[in-house]
């Protein structure tokens, strides 16, 4: 791939709007202060792949420390994958992480993202399922006053 199309930079809390019309693009469910949360806690360790001048892909890391870090937020919208923009955006966010001193880097991974990961050597620990089902609106309380 020409270094020329793909741009990697830094997710910044003007990007929330941004960071959620990607995430709508894939179906996943988080909200708003999901995504600002992410970038407060680790505002150097979040990353937008821009391929021609286009968002196309994103990347967050999460910092225990330096014994432990989480990626999440990895995804790259349908007609830009099979590119390597995954792999870039991961390789960002693990040398993000080496410069921190962070010693142990872990992840959960969809179907799509595991021969991904495994490719760039990932070893499963354990499985999981996630479930889906539409919601439903239900009431929610508040007890005014002093208790
Ligand atoms: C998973 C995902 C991020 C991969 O993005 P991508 O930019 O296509 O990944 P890359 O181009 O860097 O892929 C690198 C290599 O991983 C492997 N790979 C990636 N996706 C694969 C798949 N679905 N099936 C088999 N191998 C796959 C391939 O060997 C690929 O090498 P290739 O370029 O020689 O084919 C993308 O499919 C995606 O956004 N999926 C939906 C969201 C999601 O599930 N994210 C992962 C959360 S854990």
């Amino acid at each position: 791939m020409s270094q020329t199309q793909l741009h990697i930079r830094q997710m910044t809390l003007g990007d929330v709007n941004l960071a959620m019309n990607l995430k709508d693009q894939v179906g996943w469910n988080q909200t708003p202060d999901d995504i600002r949360r992410l970038i407060e806690y680790e505002p150097d360790g979040c990353f937008i792949a821009e391929f021609d001048g286009v968002p196309v892909g994103t990347v967050s890391t999460t910092s225990y420390g330096t014994k432990l870090a989480w990626i999440g937020m990895m995804l790259v919208l349908p007609e830009y994958r099979r590119r390597g923009i995954a792999s870039q955006l991961i390789q960002k966010s693990i040398d993000y992480l080496c410069e921190r001193g962070v010693t142990c880097v872990k992840l959960d991974a969809t179907p799509s993202g595991q021969p991904l990961y495994e490719q760039l050597g990932f070893l499963a620990e354990w499985g999981f399922q996630r479930w889906e089902r539409e919601g439903e609106n239900v009431p929610t309380f508040l007890l005014d006053g002093d208790l």
